[in-house]
């Protein structure tokens, strides 16, 4: 039986922003993870940076950081398919211990997570005695094993508030440290790691959008430098920037963030105008459906977390999704 009604049917899915060539280009590794996924009672994660084909074509749950942990939680397959970066993956496995978390790439890292080691954070303690550590789930599980409490673009200020206390640690992302100060009394300091793909905007691209794009709606990542966010028009995680152009539905809107995030939205929204200038992230590019495919066929690569730090890690992490 020919296949193309099911690959048609998908896409409507994609239209808006892929030539169907392109989408029917897709056709072998799209039907078999569909068959494997069913095989191996498995379901794929996405983040909002995955590439349209994987975020609506494979994708079972997609959203930010936030929702894919508080979703991996729920899941009752036996595997779980991770399409984004290492750290997520080793956080579905710490909240849902029991299932096959596999990752497509173990390369897949992330440039806030190679900022700090818990050598770091030992330091950190003796010299800041007493002062608790908030830390980016944009880290190791080795990491948030020595931290108090884990945040996420999309609750950082609501974890720094919830603490009651005067001054905090919030690490490694310092960009994101700075932009929450911006917002709250409490006093915090900041580690020295950046977003590789955010920190490459700069407040003068946000003046010459402004120029060359009238009207256009600036949002921006909060991992942007300050200055960026300070001249933006609002900034919230990848979930709360859709959100946001899902309920303003702004004319012209131009989002400082990773590329495929504007693709993904767009499908939904064609009546906006998405101005495209973005940065694309090297790490979340290293998911691909052929990989996907080759994840679920031959169960890798499989992400496990050292029993010892597991405990601790996922105590940050669920101190967090309690709030
Ligand atoms: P979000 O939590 O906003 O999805 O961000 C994750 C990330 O890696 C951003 O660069
Ligand atoms: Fe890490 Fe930045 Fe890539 Fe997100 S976009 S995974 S923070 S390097």
């Amino acid at each position: 039986m020919s296949s193309r009604p099911l690959m048609s049917s998908f896409y409507d899915r994609v239209s808006h922003i892929m030539p169907e060539a392109e989408w029917l280009s897709h056709e072998d590794d799209f039907l078999a993870i569909l068959e494997l996924k069913r095989a191996r009672n498995a379901v794929i994660l996405a983040h909002n940076y995955q590439t349209p084909e994987i975020f609506h074509g494979v994708a079972d749950i997609v959203g930010d950081s936030l929702a894919l942990a508080r979703k991996a939680i729920e899941i009752d397959a036996d595997v779980i398919v991770l399409a984004g970066v290492h750290f997520m993956a080793e956080t579905a496995k710490l909240l849902n211990p029991g299932k096959t978390v596999l990752i497509p790439d173990m390369e897949a890292g992330c440039s806030l997570a190679d900022s700090i080691t818990p050598e770091d954070i030992e330091l950190l303690r003796q010299t800041h005695p007493g002062v608790p550590i908030i830390t980016y789930v944009n880290t190791s599980a080795a990491v948030k094993a020595v931290s108090d409490i884990c945040c996420t673009s999309g609750n950082a200020k609501q974890v720094v508030e919830s603490l009651g206390v005067p001054k905090v640690l919030m690490i490694p992302d310092e960009y994101l440290a700075q932009n929450v100060a911006r917002e709250t009394d409490v006093k915090i300091i900041a580690w020295h790691g950046h977003c590789e793909v955010h920190e490459l905007f700069h407040a003068q691209d946000v003046r010459d959008l402004r120029e060359a794009y009238p009207g256009v709606v600036v949002l921006a990542h909060p991992e942007c430098p300050p200055e960026v966010v300070a001249e933006a028009d609002f900034a919230g995680s990848t979930a709360v920037m859709s959100d946001y152009v899902g309920n303003k539905k702004p004319a012209r809107v131009v989002l400082l963030t990773e590329c495929s995030m504007s693709d993904n939205i767009a499908q939904q929204h064609p009546e906006v105008e998405f101005v495209r200038p973005c940065n694309l992230c090297p790490h979340m590019k290293r998911i691909t459906l052929s990989n996907i495919r080759q994840a679920l066929e031959e169960n890798r690569y499989e992400v496990t977390v050292d029993p010892a730090i597991a405990v601790a890690a996922r105590r940050a992490v669920e101190r967090m999704l309690a709030l």
